[in-house]
């Protein structure tokens, strides 16, 4: 299979808006962005004439002006931002986002999620399942995916098929459990888990071989659900193949019981995994809620990522990631929907909802005292840092740092077109006129257009959306 490539060199016009760093959202107006025909950024002029600096660029890139397709925003209303990673997600669990009741984390697995997942084998429902949460998820404008599949080999394949031909930047996990599981939906031994990884990471090689745009990942699902043979397995096949790797960690009470139960020796839930190899830096842990001091800092020394997913925490009432406090200790973060624990497939849900929550917190240590309202807005987190954890902390939790996240010179076109006017959606002709004409959107400053994005954005401003310079999905 061979993926449609843009055949053309691209220029983009307008407004750019990126993270320069955690704090900072960088506004680049007037800008023009030169991308080649293999989807990468070659040169940036800001602040410029744009007629004059696409003429400049052109002549220094040597570009013919008829071979060159051009984009532009339109002033004030719209803007390219970079693409979104999700660094947790569950495609075969789409069919069952918003359904969890009063459920919590492991009467949810039992009730809904495991049942959902073992019904995947049927390959013709799987194809309609993942192309709609691949669809979902680009429409929502991630252009990044660190996807758990299933136990079954040939759906999970099938992911990473569909990742690949709609243009998806994809990270394809088959799911290794081979302890506690229900009869119908579990590993039968450690082998055979391994074997299976093995399987489509033979497939995967096939499809792209050098994982430019689909690589398989590691995938544990978490300790409960592993045997120590499948974890020092996944270790070997990690030190063989240098693959990504990704599981869950403290998410919930019962869990974490759980875990002590089942290895009683172990100091830690964190323990656990480096015990058996697994926690080091291509190691993406979602939830990372309830740890301890001492854990928290095992995962800094390892170089561990954490993927925070608040509408799952929320839904599931597992608890609050202390985001501050990971990153404090220089732990990368990013942000993941962890459909179908989270009910929606935007990643702007995930950066809002991470910011509210982190109005509730309280740093570790925290005491009613006078130091209490010093320690709760520390803890609080910004428009600016949850975008950031969206794009360049994604990047980072994926191991793309240097590839995707921000507009940068050597870095892909994953990116979206926003418009801000398309939500609100309408406004009628009486606001026209008390607005005295003017937009709903048109009036603020740029950082509190934002804001509003964040906060009242869904889909429908996401207009269009490219991975390596590919469109991969657009509305009018
Ligand atoms: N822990 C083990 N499996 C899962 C899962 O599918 N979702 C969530 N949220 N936590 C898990
Ligand atoms: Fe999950």
């Amino acid at each position: 299979m061979t993926l449609s490539k843009p055949d053309k060199n691209q220029v983009f016009l307008g407004t750019f808006i990126h993270s320069k760093s955690l704090g900072e959202l960088e506004y680049l107006h007037n800008t023009a962005v030169c991308v080649d025909a293999s989807g990468k950024i070659v040169a940036i002029e800001t602040n410029c004439n744009q007629q004059k600096a696409v003429e400049t660029l052109y002549a220094r890139l040597g570009w013919s002006l008829d071979n060159v397709s051009v984009t532009l925003t339109r002033d004030g209303r719209q803007f390219f931002f970079p693409g979104f990673v999700d660094t947790h997600v569950h495609a075969p669990q789409y069919p069952n986002i918003g359904i969890f009741g009063k459920s919590t984390l492991l009467d949810w697995l039992n009730t809904y999620t495991f049942p959902m997942e073992a019904s995947l084998s049927s390959i013709p429902k799987a194809r309609r399942v993942y192309t709609q949460c691949i669809r979902q998820t680009l429409a929502h404008g991630t252009t990044t995916a660190a996807y758990y599949a299933t136990i079954d080999v040939d759906a999970t394949n099938l992911l990473a098929d569909l990742c690949y031909s709609m243009g998806q930047r994809a990270f394809i996990g088959r799911v290794c459990m081979d302890h506690l599981g229900p009869d119908y939906y579990i590993d039968e031994s450690a082998d055979q888990a391994l074997a299976a990884t093995r399987a489509t990471i033979e497939h995967i090689r096939r499809l792209d071989s050098n994982f430019e745009l689909v690589s398989p990942i590691l995938t544990p699902r978490f300790a409960p659900a592993c045997s120590v043979e499948t974890m020092r397995g996944l270790s070997e096949l990690q030190k063989q193949t240098q693959l990504p790797m990704q599981t869950h960690i403290s998410e919930n009470m019962d869990e974490i019981e759980l875990v002590k139960k089942i290895f009683p020796n172990s100091k830690s839930y964190a323990d656990v995994y480096d015990t058996y190899g697994i926690l080091n830096e291509k190691m993406i842990l979602a939830h990372a809620i309830h740890l301890t001091e001492e854990e928290a800092d095992l995962i800094a020394e390892r170089n561990s990522k954490v993927a925070h997913c608040p509408v799952s925490n929320s839904a599931l009432s597992s608890g609050v990631a202390r985001v501050r406090w990971l990153l404090d200790k220089g732990i990368q973060v990013g942000l993941g929907t962890d459909m179908s624990g989270g009910y929606s497939p935007s990643i702007l849900e995930a950066a809002r909802h991470a910011k509210l929550v982190s109005n509730h917190l309280v740093m570790p240590g925290g005491q009613l005292d006078n130091l209490w309202q010093e320690e709760r807005d520390k803890a609080k987190l910004s428009v600016d840092e949850v975008l950031y954890l969206a794009t360049r902390g994604g990047a980072q939790v994926v191991g793309l740092a240097d590839k995707i996240g921000a507009f940068e010179v050597g870095m892909q076109w994953d990116a979206q077109l926003i418009d801000l006017n398309a939500v609100p959606a309408e406004i009628a002709e009486d606001d026209f006129t008390t607005h005295g004409n003017v937009d709903i959107f048109g009036w603020e400053k740029w950082d509190e257009r934002i804001a509003k994005w964040v906060f009242n954005g869904d889909s429908r401003n996401t207009k269009k959306v490219w991975v390596r310079g590919r469109l991969v999905h657009q509305q009018t």
